[in-house]
This record gives structure tokens, sequence and C-alpha cells, in this order.
């Protein structure tokens, strides 16, 4: 992690732990928010466990209020009484497209333009193929280094069986790359949001620079999609992917989708050709024939109790408007800037709303520790090498007084170096 991204203290920080009298300031503060918040309500589309303040929607949505209704329905009604009928009664078929088409209009696809199946990394590893094949003649990918490592892992296999080259290349320096060898690449392919620094990615800039060598931008929108406005289709974005299971809080292993633009879909060709992307799929032919529309970028059967999740858990949007979605996460996460630079903490989330994703990070020398006391305290936030404690904050279900009691409780643990008891030296195998 490179020590330009990390925010000094200003000067205006006392450089220790909060005073009595900051700290009820700040809560002040957080109160009058909360009573403005046009998103309040939205809160209560969520089931929240009492005593518990989330800050780690950003890796694991929390559980929507319409999800388990939904689940019980696809379980007993269509699963348990249609049976088999449902593919058509209950049009489990249109799933993916359904679904795709409602996630599209949240990051700014028309419909017809995002199928929703399978995980990140497998649309992933589709994606990348599809951009290559997209782009005959050219065989360099450009990946940043600070990605998420399963896109870069996926792009160096995908290429290894196409023949091409991944180039890691910093995202700061992709633009002169690209002007100086611009012919030889197929793709860009980066996180709108830098999953560690919280750190938002120039997607219309870079989109473009792309496109000006003749080159394809495929973005991982994991961390954007359901966070703020996308805007794709705006965009001109040639491929993306996300999943499904952060801000859309669709649970566990949620399925992802796959975004390809207008002007690309009759040439798209992934590599995974499964039946459910055929043409005829119940023709069942013994030649592939790609379907015609989004729908080639589909694979085999879905998993349906996770789809049906995903789908009731979207419900979470309705009447929801995404600019006020970015508003509330620009200024909670300005807030809990403000919050723990007040106890002297260092952040290399950008302080710059254009380039802020909807999380922060704080810089800790034991953040295993600290976060395994947090969560102890019932404030669950998550940790990153080699030294980032993460906090997410959706806007749909945190709240202004949230934030300041999460670094009221933070303060207290430093303070008191309750972080330190031998119970918080056991590391977690999932962090
Ligand atoms: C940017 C990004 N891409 C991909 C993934 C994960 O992919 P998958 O859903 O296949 O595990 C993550 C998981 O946190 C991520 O942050």
């Amino acid at each position: 992690m490179s020590d330009s991204l990390s925010n000094t203290v200003t000067d205006d920080s006392s450089g220790q732990f909060p005073t009595g009298r900051l700290a009820a300031d700040r809560a002040t503060e957080a109160a009058k928010l909360d009573a403005a918040d046009p998103l309040a309500h939205v809160r209560e589309r969520f089931l929240l466990p009492a005593g518990v303040i989330y800050l780690d929607g950003n890796s694991l949505g929390a559980l929507p209020a319409a999800v388990p209704e939904a689940l019980n329905d696809a379980v007993h009604r269509q699963w348990g009484t249609d049976l088999i009928r449902s593919w058509n009664a209950n049009d489990w078929w249109g799933a993916p497209a359904r679904i795709g088409d409602r996630i599209g209009a949240l990051i700014g696809a028309a419909p017809g333009r995002v199928v929703c199946g399978d995980s990140t990394s497998v649309q992933i590893f589709n994606a990348v193929a599809g951009a290559l094949r997209l782009r005959p003649g050219r065989s360099v990918v450009l990946a940043d280094p600070d990605s998420f490592p399963t896109d870069l892992y996926l792009a160096d296999s995908i290429a290894k069986l196409l023949g091409a080259e991944v180039r890691r290349v910093p995202v700061g320096e992709v633009e002169e790359v690209l002007r100086a060898d611009g012919a030889a690449i197929a793709v860009i392919a980066y996180n709108h949001v830098d999953y560690r620094s919280g750190e938002l990615r120039d997607l219309p800039g870079l989109t473009a620079a792309a496109h000006a060598a003749g080159a394809l931008a495929l973005w991982d929108v994991c961390h954007s999609a359901g966070a703020f406005p996308i805007d794709l289709d705006a965009h001109d974005v040639d491929l993306a992917v996300g999943c499904g299971y952060k801000y859309l809080s669709g649970g566990p292993g949620a399925p992802a989708f796959v975004y390809v633009a207008e002007r690309h879909i009759a040439d798209f060709a992934p590599a995974l050709t499964g039946w459910h992307g055929h043409a005829n799929p119940f023709g069942m032919e013994a030649g592939y024939t790609p379907a015609p529309g989004i729908e080639r970028a589909r694979i085999g059967t879905p998993p349906l109790l996770s789809m049906l999740a995903l789908e009731a858990a979207l419900g979470a949007y309705e009447g929801v408007s995404m600019t006020d979605v970015r508003a509330k996460g620009l200024a909670l996460t300005d807030l809990f800037i403000a919050c723990v630079t007040d106890l002297g903490l260092q952040t290399l989330t950008p302080l710059e709303h254009a380039r802020r994703g909807s999380q922060v990070a704080v810089c800790h020398p034991e953040p295993h520790a600290v976060m395994a006391a947090l969560i102890d305290r019932g404030v669950i936030g998550d940790v990153r090498p080699p030294d980032v404690l993460r906090f997410g904050f959706n806007p749909l279900y945190v709240g202004y007084a949230d934030v300041v009691e999460s670094v009221r409780i933070l303060g207290d643990i430093l303070e008191t170096g309750a972080y330190r008891d031998a119970r918080y030296a056991v590391r977690a195998t999932v962090t």
C-alpha cells in the first residue's frame, strides 16, 4: 500500500483521543443529520440485530426484511408444491434476465444489458475472455496490481488459455501506457473502487482513454453496485461485472452479474458456453449457437433460491434515489473520517468526494486485534492486509449516530488498550 495514499492528520486534530466535548459535538451533529436524512426510513427494510453497528455491508450486506418471506415462498410453494412446473409457472427461467434488469436500473444500464448468475469470479473469467475475443489482433490485458486478487488470478488464467498477456499497471499509469502501446491492448480490466483503500477510480476518464486507443474497458463494480450511481450506459463502458452480496444485500454467495454494452452483445463470445446461453436451449442441439441477446452470457442452471433471495433484496431500493444514496454515503464517510481523525488515526481513503467510494480504510499496526475487540463490542467491520481496518457504509441502513458511536467505541478500545487482551490475539480464518 502506497504511503502517498495516506491522509495525514489535520492540524485541527488534537492527536489525542477525543475529549468529552468533541465527542458530544459529534453526537449532536449526527443527531441533526439523522433527523434530516431522507433515507432514514429505509433502515426498516433490513433486519439488523439489536446492539450491532454493521459497517461491513461492503462485504456481506445485511439481511433485507423481505428475504425470509421470499425464501419461504420459494422453498414451500415454488419448489415444494409447484415443483418443476416453477420454471414456467413462477418464471424461474426468466430470473437471470429479470433480476439482471433490476440490477441494471441501479447501475445505469437499460433493460437487456445485464444478466444475473454464477459467481463474480466466473463472470470475470467469461468477461475477460469475451473482451479479448472482441478485440482480435490485440493480446494485452491491462490489470491493476491492487485489484481484488481473484480478478488477477482469473485474468492470468484466461490469458494463458488464449495466448494473451496480462500487464499489471497501476491505475495512475494506465493512460500513459495506453498512449504508448495502445495498439496492443485489448482491454483494461480495473476495479471501480479499490477494495482496500476505498479509492474510487475515474471510470469515465479511463473508459474514454481505453476507447481512444481502440481498447475496451471492463470494470469490476463489486464495491460500487448499489452504493452509488454508476451510469454504465452513459459512460460507454464496454463490460462490467459485480456481485450480489455486498451493497445489493442478496445474501451469502448471492449470484453475480455481468453487463455487456448493447453494441457488443451480438459479438460477445464468453468462454463458458453452457446450455442456458444457447439460442434454443430446449432444442437440445449438439452444437452451440449463442442466444441473440444478453442471454448468451448465461451459463448453466442458476442457484434459484439465491437468485430469488437477491430479487427480494433488491426491493429495498424501491422508491430510493441513487443520488440520495450517494449524498448520504459521502456524508457518512465524511463524518467517519472526521471522527477517526479526531482520534489521531490515519486513513487511506481519499478525502476528495470524486475519488471516494462508500468505505473507509483506517490504518492501525494491529488491525486484527483491534477489529476483534470492536466486533466484541458490537461494531462489525473487517481487516485487509497489511494494516487496514475497513469500514463500509451502506446508506440504506447505516445512520450518522452509528458512525459516531462506532468511533467512540474504537477510541475507547484504543485508549484503554482493550484490544491487547490475549483473546484478541487469536486470528479468525476469515478476516
Ligand atoms: C472487487 C472484488 N471482486 C471480486 C470479489 C469476489 O469474487 P467472488 O464473488 O467470486 O468470490 C470480491 C470479493 O470481495 C471483490 O471485492
